[in-house]
């Protein structure tokens, strides 16, 4: 290592930091999975979590051991069920709580990450951009993704978006909407603001473009499993490293998933044994011998339940589970049936 690169790494800034919420335990399990793939790409910057009063002493302990600052902070609701309701999601107005990171004023420059996120390399390069710099939302993209975001924190800024929320609200009922409407120029001033998507690949997009996730998935940086159902909502069997049930959801791809659930059985799942000693907890594991005849019943017990409503409303949002419950073999299957 040269001496000037040595000087770059070593006296790395330490006014930059990675921040992400959870509110909850579930979330805390998305940050600690988060904060653990950040590490393990070995990141110079600094990691901060910002948590809700509702989270258990045990999940707080975990993330002191991952992250260098674990901050408690009020939870910020929009209260705006019409919006949420739009997005079929009303656990949504909580995440005006990602408001409180322009506060971390003692940091010059900050990441935001959703604790839905997973880092797959060394995503550092990011602190070279500027406030707001954000992957394009794969729904709408000449909105921004608030899964990951660019920012400077500055309670000047705070103060205007708090008083934004109050005069506007938000058009989706969750912080992307405010932010998008505040910074609003994002999608025409500024280009280097547009960060690749690969920096937020949200897993929807894998199967509303298959061909481009073909073509450019392989080099993802960092993945956003965006929607209702996140990792934790699943099983996983350790016995044989795979997630329990068909895990064919449209929503995630099956290989992400996996990296999840194999960072957070092997480094995180010990952490929270540990802290826990023999009080029974749900870590979402399970160990299953696969000769077992009842592991299909059981995976089948335990995999997200999707109602034939909801399934019909995927089909006509295009999110048809095409590598899953709607795969060619299973449509010709059921007209097979449907024939005889
Ligand atoms: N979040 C949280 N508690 C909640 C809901 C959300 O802490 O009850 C935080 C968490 O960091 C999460 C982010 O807000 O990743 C955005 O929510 P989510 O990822 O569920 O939204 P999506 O990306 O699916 O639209
Ligand atoms: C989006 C973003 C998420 C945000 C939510 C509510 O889908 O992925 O980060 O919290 O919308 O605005
Ligand atoms: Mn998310």
């Amino acid at each position: 290592m040269g001496v000037v690169q040595c000087l770059f790494n070593c006296f790395s800034p330490s006014d930059q930091a990675f921040v992400t919420l959870a509110t909850n335990d579930s979330y805390a399990r998305g940050a600690m999975v988060l904060g653990k793939s950040l590490r393990n790409h070995n990141t110079s910057k600094k990691l901060v979590a910002l948590i809700g009063p509702q989270m258990s002493d045990a999940c707080q302990s975990v993330l002191k051991r991952i992250y260098d600052e674990v901050r408690m902070v009020d939870v910020l609701d929009s209260g705006d069920t019409a919006h949420l309701a739009m997005m079929k999601r009303p656990d949504l107005g909580v995440t005006f709580t990602k408001l409180h990171c322009w506060t971390l004023t003692h940091y010059s420059k900050c990441v935001f990450m959703d604790a839905d996120t997973l880092v797959l390399s060394n995503i550092d390069e990011l602190f070279d951009r500027e406030e707001l710099s954000a992957a394009p939302d794969p729904g709408w993209p000449d909105c921004f993704n608030s899964g990951v975001f660019v920012f400077r924190p500055s309670m000047e800024t705070y103060g205007k978006l708090l008083q934004y929320c109050t005069e506007h609200g938000s058009f989706d009922g969750g912080d992307q909407g405010v932010l998008n409407g505040f910074f609003s120029d994002w999608a025409t001033a500024d280009i280097s603001k547009h960060l690749p998507f690969i920096y937020n690949l949200s897993s929807i997009a894998i199967y509303t473009y298959l061909p481009a996730f073909k073509q450019y998935g392989g080099n993802a940086k960092v993945v956003h499993f965006l929607g209702k159902t996140k990792p934790w909502s699943y099983t996983f069997d350790t016995k044989s490293k795979q997630i329990a049930g068909s895990v064919h959801e449209a929503s995630t791809h099956p290989t992400f998933l996996l990296e999840w659930w194999t960072l957070y059985s092997s480094a995180v799942v010990p952490m929270l044994q540990e802290i826990y000693g023999d009080q029974p907890f749900h870590s979402g594991c399970v160990a299953v011998n696969c000769l077992d005849g009842s592991l299909s019943s059981l995976a089948q017990a335990l995999q997200p339940q999707m109602s034939s409503e909801e399934r019909k409303e995927k089909w006509e949002q295009g999110q048809a589970d095409y590598m899953g419950m709607d795969s060619f073999d299973n449509i010709k299957r059921k007209l097979d049936t449907f024939l005889k």
